[in-house]
């Protein structure tokens, strides 16, 4: 049976639903919950990298491509698909405004992720393979990245976390309707209670992770202020 790309298909689309809660959702929340551990300080983020890194090279690299890239790229692919084909529609729709409210802002902050997560996988994971090394996604790196140019880095991550924790809350809401475990108006309700709840607690787990590069800094930080340049100099000068 051929594959109509003009249209929706039935299974993708379901496909689609799936891939967004596992694995990309639960991939996403275990890695800012981790990412959280530089509030007790670089060694443990680092040990975190390390782990992945200790990993025998082959497997880590099977385990990102199946576990995470592929599902990844096709939800992301798939969603944009959806999104070119999506009629936004607040007023005289049986749904009501507050529900097309939230369809239109899933498609908003999928348009984001897009482009945050093509910025944000190519500067970590394909930086780190790039250089072949770690060292790109260690504290010290994520400190300077995080505090260079008028912490353009920083508010542009802690948008990213709030964009993607609000994106799979409202995806887990409209996940249960789509796969029928919320039948009626009070189950839904429930739902959408835990669903606000969960953005909010994501959210705060990834800005957690930003302030914790913040609080601890980088202990090898060279300052190359003009004060410290022009010391060197007279040292150089006294040598001599
Ligand atoms: C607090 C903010 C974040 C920090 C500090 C952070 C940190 C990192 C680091 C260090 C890596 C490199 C991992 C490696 O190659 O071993 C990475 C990769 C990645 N991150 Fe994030 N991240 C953050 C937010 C996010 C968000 C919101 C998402 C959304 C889903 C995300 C998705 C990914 C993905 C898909 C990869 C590629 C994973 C791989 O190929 O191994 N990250 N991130
Ligand atoms: C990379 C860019 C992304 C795009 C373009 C995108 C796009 C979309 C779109 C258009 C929908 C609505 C589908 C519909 O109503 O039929 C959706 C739903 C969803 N997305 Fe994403 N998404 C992206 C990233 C993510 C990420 C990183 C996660 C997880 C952290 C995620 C989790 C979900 C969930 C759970 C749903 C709800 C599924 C459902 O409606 O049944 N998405 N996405």
């Amino acid at each position: 049976m051929a594959l109509a790309l003009d249209k929706e298909n039935y299974l993708l689309h379901k496909l689609h639903s799936l891939t967004g809660v596992v694995p990309v959702g639960y991939y996403m929340v275990q890695h800012l919950v981790l990412n959280s551990f530089t509030i007790a300080g670089p060694e443990k983020f680092n040990a975190v990298i390390g782990f992945f890194e200790g990993m025998p090279k082959h497997f880590l690299l099977v385990m990102e491509v199946c576990m995470i890239w592929i599902p990844l790229l096709f939800h992301a692919v798939y969603g944009m698909f959806i999104i070119a084909r999506a009629k936004p529609n607040y007023f005289g729709s049986v749904y009501g405004w507050s529900r097309n409210l939230m369809y239109t802002l899933q498609r908003w902050t999928g348009v984001f992720l897009f482009f945050f997560l093509i910025l944000h996988v190519t500067t970590t994971t394909g930086k780190k393979y790039m250089e072949g090394s770690a060292k790109v996604i260690e504290f010290d790196a994520w400190y300077d990245k995080l505090t260079s140019q008028g912490y353009i880095w920083l508010i542009l991550y802690m948008l990213g976390v709030a964009t993607a924790s609000f994106h799979l809350g409202s995806g887990i809401w409209n996940f249960c309707i789509r796969w029928g475990i919320t039948v009626s108006e009070k189950a839904q309700n429930a739902v959408q209670k835990f669903s606000i709840a969960f953005f909010v607690a994501v959210t705060l787990i990834g800005w957690a992770a930003l302030g914790g590069f913040l609080i601890h800094g980088n202990r090898n930080h060279v300052d190359t202020t003009p004060k410290q340049v022009h010391n060197v100099q007279t040292q150089f000068v006294a040598v001599r």
